[in-house]
């Protein structure tokens, strides 16, 4: 799920691996290198992790142009022999690919009848079709832009020509690709944190565009070979935002970031006279909206749900949450003038770009909320809003889903204000807050640590339980919980588990009930005596003023519209310490990556 490439002075292959260990939060399950050398190009490549990569590289092997890959398996197993870099049949050239070929199939009959392939991959075809043009008599970089132009799908490629000096030919399509700029160097990189290494000028590289990387040159042209020009930028991040420290997980280090990043926010949407403010256009946008769309996957569908309750409580505009998967393929009918509101902690996830695509298509207004400055959703949408969550390196996300809910409550809460609405409470003393009650819980972790040990050491399965905000609350608790630990939970509606899976609930089965609500705080006691009666082992989290004897944990009080906030940081470190006393990978669950780039 990430690419890097090195072309320069130096050898290029601990570049490449300390490339690919800063991408593998992203998530993968095999990974390999290719350096090009005065034997033509070596091809290291394993499947597991980066560690297990180094393992089978041979140091004596040195080159200064080189690419790399971590694959997150779509078409074929995580083996070996499916592990990027990929060859033609003559090894004349080596490919890295992300991404999609949905005519994988029709180009291999098409023009690949004769051609053994030794992979399941799709990225075989890719490096296959571009041997195959070449030797029809076309020159490498004509042969690569004819195949650009026959694939069909999303892409980040970087190709290697044994007989080529010193080129990397890179091309992109829907999938994130950057180019770095360095003194006597250029990389290549899915994100810019895997080569902040070495430099923190990049240029952006736009869909359908192929670049020639040379050591002291970058050259990019779009399909029709018409070169184009284009400034770099700075990345904006700090090396030592990307380093876990003294933490032993990155997730854990996340987790207790988040007051921090609750009082950033606030301070990044205040304007010089102490109030919160959003960019103009956005509120204009907002506020011109007759119904607002929220489209997002994952956790950040689940920070959508609580900002649905802001936008219409707050700002009294109509709004629905979508997971963007269901949403391209099942549009809803939509209103007459419709905003749409992507939530998207990476900024580059496909699910929910192929929505925006659609949506820019039918010539409707988008905003983009997210962590990433630059990221392709925010660069296609006609509005972003940034978390300033700092990088979230964790593959479960917590801290950029209460950054989330933190900004929507404040971009409804200044959206309603232009309207004219009376606010019932100051929203920067409440966050401010929430902000101590988060700082109390963090530091609180044993109760959550010993709550993990009695609720979850040996159980195969939990439920979470909640009614109105509490509901989105315990659905994102359920999905971190599954995340990490690999328990099955689920999250449910308080009078929602009665009409079914209470058939589950057998003697010790955990239930995890969360009640931070006046007006439904019986009811969710209610349905907390119901499993209890047939067995079930109940942990209730509680807000103060609604406490009761017996509840697992009294979290502080704070406003009950901004619960969401300062209840699921108990769900974080009871998912967490889960995850740890089941010796499970916290900061990269399997089967699971950070971005999902792929549809
Ligand atoms: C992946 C991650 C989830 C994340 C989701 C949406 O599935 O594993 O943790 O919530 O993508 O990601 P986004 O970057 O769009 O918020």
């Amino acid at each position: 799920c990430g690419i890097v490439g090195y072309i320069g002075l130096n050898d290029s292959k601990e570049i490449l691996l300390k490339g690919l260990e800063k991408l593998e939060y992203r998530g993968y399950d095999s990974a390999g290198i290719a350096v090009k050398n005065e034997n033509g190009v070596a091809v290291f490549k394993e499947k597991g992790r980066i560690a297990d990569l180094r393992s089978v590289v041979d140091n004596s092997v040195e080159g200064s142009v080189g690419i790399g890959h971590t694959r997150w398996a779509t078409h074929g197993a995580p083996s070996h022999v499916n592990a990027h870099p990929h060859q033609s049949t003559t090894e004349r050239f080596t490919l890295v690919h992300n991404g999609v070929i949905e005519n994988y199939s029709q180009l291999k009959r098409e023009y690949l009848a004769s051609v053994e392939l030794v992979s399941e991959t799709d990225t075989e075809v890719i490096v296959q079709l571009i041997e195959t043009f070449v030797n029809q008599g076309l020159s490498t970089e004509e042969a690569f832009q004819k195949a650009l132009k026959e694939l069909k799908g999303s892409y980040a490629i970087a190709l290697l020509d044994n007989q080529q000096e010193d080129t990397i030919f890179v091309a992109k399509n829907k999938s994130p690709l950057l180019v770095g700029l360095g003194e006597n160097f250029n990389v290549v990189a899915s994100d810019a944190m895997a080569m902040l290494q070495v430099t923190d000028q990049y240029v952006e590289l736009m869909d359908k565009e192929m670049v020639i990387v040379k050591q002291d040159e970058v050259i990019i042209k779009n399909l029709d070979g018409k070169t184009m020009t284009r400034s770099p930028y700075t990345a904006e991040l700090d090396a030592s935002d990307i380093e876990k420290g003294t933490y032993p997980h990155y997730m854990l280090k996340e987790i207790d970031e988040q007051p921090l990043v609750m009082r950033k926010i606030i301070q990044a949407y205040q304007n010089d006279a102490g109030e919160l403010s959003i960019d103009e256009g956005v509120l204009n946008a907002v506020n011109a909206a007759d119904r607002i769309y929220i489209v997002a996957c994952g956790t950040s569908y689940h920070a959508g749900l609580v900002g649905k309750e802001f936008l219409e409580k707050t700002a009294k505009i109509p709004t629905e949450v979508h997971v963007a998967s269901e949403f391209v393929y099942n549009t809803p009918l939509l209103s007459d003038k419709p905003l749409f509101i992507f939530i998207s902690q990476s900024g580059e996830t496909a699910d929910s770009r192929a929505v925006l695509v659609r949506v820019k298509e039918l010539g409707h207004p988008t905003l983009t909320l997210t962590n990433v400055a630059g990221s392709t959703l925010s660069r296609e949408a006609s509005h972003t809003l940034l978390l300033h969550a700092g990088p979230e390196i964790a593959v479960a996300s917590t801290k950029a889903y209460t950054a989330q809910i933190a900004v929507l409550s404040i971009l409804a809460e200044v959206a309603g204000k232009a309207k004219g609405f009376e606010m019932s409470f100051d929203l920067i003393q409440e966050l401010g807050i929430v902000a101590t009650a988060m700082e109390a819980l963090t530091d609180d972790k044993e109760a959550f640590e010993q709550i993990a040990r009695d609720f979850l050491s040996v159980t195969r399965n939990a439920f979470f339980i909640g009614r109105s905000m509490d509901y989105h609350v315990v659905q994102e608790a359920a999905l971190k919980l599954k995340e990490i630990s690999y328990i099955q939970a689920e999250g449910f509606a308080g009078g929602e588990l009665k009409h079914g899976t209470i058939a589950l609930i057998e003697d010790g089965t955990p239930v995890f009930a969360v009640t931070t609500q006046e007006n439904v705080n019986l009811s969710i006691r209610g349905n907390v005596k119901e499993v209890a009666a047939r067995g079930a082992h109940t942990c209730t989290i509680s807000m103060k003023g609604m406490e009761e004897e017996g509840d697992s944990y009294v979290i502080p009080y704070v406003h009950e519209l901004l619960s969401p906030l300062v209840s699921v940081v108990p769900t974080q470190l009871i998912a967490y310490y889960a995850a740890l006393h089941r010796d499970c990978d916290v900061d990269k669950p399997r089967n699971l990556a950070k971005s999902v780039t792929v549809e």
